[in-house]
């Protein structure tokens, strides 16, 4: 990848993020997806000069990465390399019981994307792999691999809301009786090619619900997600916010229903992103931010 990988991953909605978390010096505040860093760097200067932060980041190169960047906050910042659905044992083995915000970036970093191995995007051809923590034992390629018709079926519609799933599900598992889905290439070659051109979408790729829902899949974003939301607010400071930017809608109903349904939260309105922001940073126009106050 060129460039700096901090400088390629611009943080969506910071200062959104920032007034609704008001980071307050002497705090403490949870990252639950550091990333490379660039809303913990800003909740550290926010809440200078001893605010602190922890950071919790699954993939350990993101992980790495986000340590040197941050390295100037010294021992404000706490980097944990697990993943945010442990956050309460997590927090336990650190002595908190309390903190003074929780905020969670979900999805993909850009160097996840940009990295061809990781095997996220069909804009390159590399492994088709999808998992955010390559110690997670299952990739894509085995889950294209061993699932039944109906599961790959399944997979497409729920986690990619993919009307189109039956027929590329059946298309998929004819191919690999002859050879296995290897490459990322291959795979949205082959959704392209099951889809009938009439139903191809006009504004994303043909193949791009496919690879959310796989990805979703591999790394049970859904299952993780639904535990931070149970488990964060009991660490929550009464009057403290939790702070969650989604990218799709499955995950929004997600944790707009939760936010709705939890009696120690109360949930502000949605925020979208500013034209501004959408122009200098496209991968910011499907992010939502829902704020909630522990009561
Ligand atoms: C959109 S990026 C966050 C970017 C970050 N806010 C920044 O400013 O650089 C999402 C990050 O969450 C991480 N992630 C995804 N699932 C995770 C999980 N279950 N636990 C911890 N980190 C996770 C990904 O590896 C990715 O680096």
């Amino acid at each position: 990848m060129g460039g700096n990988a901090e400088e390629l991953h611009l943080p969506v909605m910071c200062n959104e993020v920032l007034n609704c978390l008001r980071p307050e010096n002497g705090g403490r505040y949870v990252d639950a997806t550091l990333g490379l860093g660039g809303h913990s760097e800003a909740v550290l200067q926010a809440s200078a000069p001893f605010g602190r932060v922890i950071g919790f980041e699954w993939d350990n190169e993101a992980a790495m990465l986000a340590g040197k960047r941050l390295q100037s906050f010294a021992d404000r910042i706490t980097i944990i390399h697990a993943s945010y659905a442990d956050m309460a044992d997590e927090l336990s083995v650190l002595g908190v019981d309390f903190v003074d915000g929780i905020l969670a970036d979900l999805g993909v970093s850009s160097l996840q994307l940009d990295r061809a191995e990781r095997g996220f995007s069909f804009s390159k051809d590399a492994p088709v792999d999808m998992r955010m923590n390559p110690e997670v034992p299952v990739d894509a390629a085995t889950i294209l691999a061993r699932a039944t018709e109906k599961e790959l079926a399944d997979i497409f519609y729920h986690y990619g809301e993919e009307r189109q799933a039956r027929r590329i599900a059946a298309h998929l598992c004819k191919v690999r009786t002859n050879s296995r889905i290897r490459t990322t290439r291959q795979l949205a070659d082959l959704v392209a090619e099951a889809v009938p051109h009439r139903f191809h979408p006009e504004k994303i790729h043909v193949a791009t619900r496919v690879f959310q829902a796989l990805r979703i899949a591999v790394n049970r974003e859904l299952d993780n997600l639904v535990r931070l939301l149970t488990d964060g607010p009991d660490f929550l400071r009464p009057g403290s916010m939790l702070c969650m930017i989604t990218f799709h809608s499955l995950e929004d109903r997600i944790v707009k229903q939760a936010f709705r349904r939890d009696q120690r939260l109360q949930a502000g309105k949605p925020i979208h992103p500013t034209a501004e922001e959408i122009s200098a940073n496209p991968r910011a126009r499907s992010a939502t931010l829902r704020c909630a106050v522990r009561v």
